[in-house]
């Protein structure tokens, strides 16, 4: 079992309130990262080699080190709106060990600087909003939150504010969640200037995943070292993967980095029931293209995924591998974490139109590619589903997606294109079948 450092109190009862949390170690890290200077402290997440848990992977650290120096005013929002379909990790952090979470918080906002942070939390976690928002008074009460702190650099107070969406997929957008929390309508902004230069109220911001800022007691614990040689070169710590479909034991797990998939799904969850056989799998959530059964031998890793060449690139029409710029081709990604699993009864025809339905009815409407196209994309395929396909759908459906893809403000239009396209590439044969 891989060391738990975000789950380690899922399923503890009472882990969740002050009390319990405080007899399980939170808070303990305050005083020794008060000791350091801000600066060190964003030094040993470097050395973390933390990369962010909320879809990118992009390494925290440096994307710390984007904040202009000296800024006099900036935010930290934690991005805790978790919606894409497969992903439910998030959620058992804020459940079970919200005072992780604040504790990240507090550290994360000492390195930056960050008086006042926030959470961005999905309107539909009703019961994980109440006990974070109950965790967050208690730790005002005794106060950890609102109050000076002794530190390096003289004295240190962070103020934290829960917010919760109304909802929307779009909002877990970071530039997206940015408009919401200001009260205005959830459309992504054109990037640059990204939110580390002008974001929340047109100052620096940084947005972080609730996992990416969980790991950070325990890295400041133990060490940036330690938390690296825990995973592979490139990607410190471990990962939550979400295990749902066609396994015997589906649930969330905090794996090593770089666990083979072949082994998450077979070791980890148990199988498949009835002995049946792997039709297909997403790796990272719905948004992340297909794998086959002969692709299962990859590392569960941000970089492995999309470049590993055990995976077969996707392509954009027969033959023309869909190319993601600067000499990469698209593969697939780690995403969220969310491991969908699909056995030889599932109808991948039915799966890629219920996947398309998603993204056109989350589609925020900004971007003409991505507004007209997710729902093109969602006929095409609710016609093929139904066995009322038409002559040139599938190809219809590729030049859609490769019409979309690469052209809007934010990734949704990608998110939409890409599994689209691994449809297309690797269960081809099965679209087809559905024109008469
Ligand atoms: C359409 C869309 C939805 C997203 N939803 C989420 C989400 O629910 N939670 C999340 O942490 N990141 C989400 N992201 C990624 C965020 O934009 C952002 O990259 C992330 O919060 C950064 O945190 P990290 O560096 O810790 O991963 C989404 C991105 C897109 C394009």
């Amino acid at each position: 079992m891989a060391t738990q450092i975000v789950l380690r109190n899922m399923g503890v009862e009472g882990a969740n309130t002050l009390k319990g949390a405080l007899e399980r170690g939170a808070y303990s890290r305050l005083k020794k990262t008060f000791a350091l200077l801000p600066g060190a402290v964003v030094d040993e997440v470097k050395r973390s080699n933390l990369r962010g848990r909320g879809g990118a992977g992009f390494p925290t650290g440096l994307k710390w080190t984007f904040l202009p120096k000296g800024a006099p005013t900036v935010y930290l929002v934690v991005n805790a709106d978790e919606s894409e379909p497969g992903t439910c990790k998030d959620r058992e952090i804020l459940y079970w060990d919200p005072h992780l979470l604040i504790e990240g918080v507090i550290l994360a906002s000492y390195a930056l600087n960050s008086r006042h942070s926030y959470i961005y939390i999905r309107g539909e976690m009703m019961r994980e909003h109440a006990v974070l928002q109950r965790a967050v008074e208690e730790a005002y009460a005794k106060g950890y939150l609102g109050k000076d702190h002794k530190c390096a650099g003289g004295n240190f107070r962070c103020d934290l504010t829960v917010h919760r969406g109304a909802g929307a997929y779009i909002c877990g957008e970071e530039t997206a969640l940015l408009n919401s929390l200001e009260g205005k309508r959830g459309w992504p902004r054109l990037k640059p200037p990204f939110p580390a230069i002008k974001g929340l109220f047109g100052q620096p911001t940084i947005v972080n995943n609730v996992e990416t800022i969980s790991n950070l007691p325990a890295i400041l614990e133990q060490g940036g070292e330690w938390f690296a040689g825990l995973g592979t070169p490139k990607s410190g710590g471990t990962r939550i993967l979400c295990v749902s479909g066609h396994v015997n034991r589906p649930g969330v797990y905090e794996l090593p980095m770089g666990i083979p998939l072949r082994e998450v799904i077979y070791d980890v969850a148990g199988g498949i029931p009835g002995g049946r056989v792997l039709k297909g799998v997403i790796p990272g959530g719905s948004s992340m293209p297909i794998l086959t059964p002969e692709e299962l031998d990859v590392p569960m890793e941000f970089d492995a995924l999309m470049t590993d060449a055990r995976i077969k690139p996707v392509e954009a029409r027969p033959g023309v591998l869909f190319d993601l710029g600067g000499g990469k081709q698209l593969r697939t990604m780690a995403g969220s974490g969310g491991v969908i699993v699909m056995d030889e009864t599932t109808d991948m025809v039915k799966v890629c139109w219920r996947i398309m339905r998603f993204y056109a009815h989350e589609s925020c409407g900004q971007c003409t590619p991505c507004r007209e196209g997710t729902g093109w994309l969602e006929r095409i395929t609710r016609r093929l589903a139904e066995g009322r396909g038409q002559p040139g759908d599938v190809e219809l459906c590729e030049s859609i997606a490769t019409g979309i893809a690469g052209n809007t403000i934010c990734p949704l239009g990608d998110a939409a294109a890409w599994p689209m396209l691994a449809f297309t590439t690797k269960f081809r044969s099965e679209l087809q079948a559905r024109i008469p």
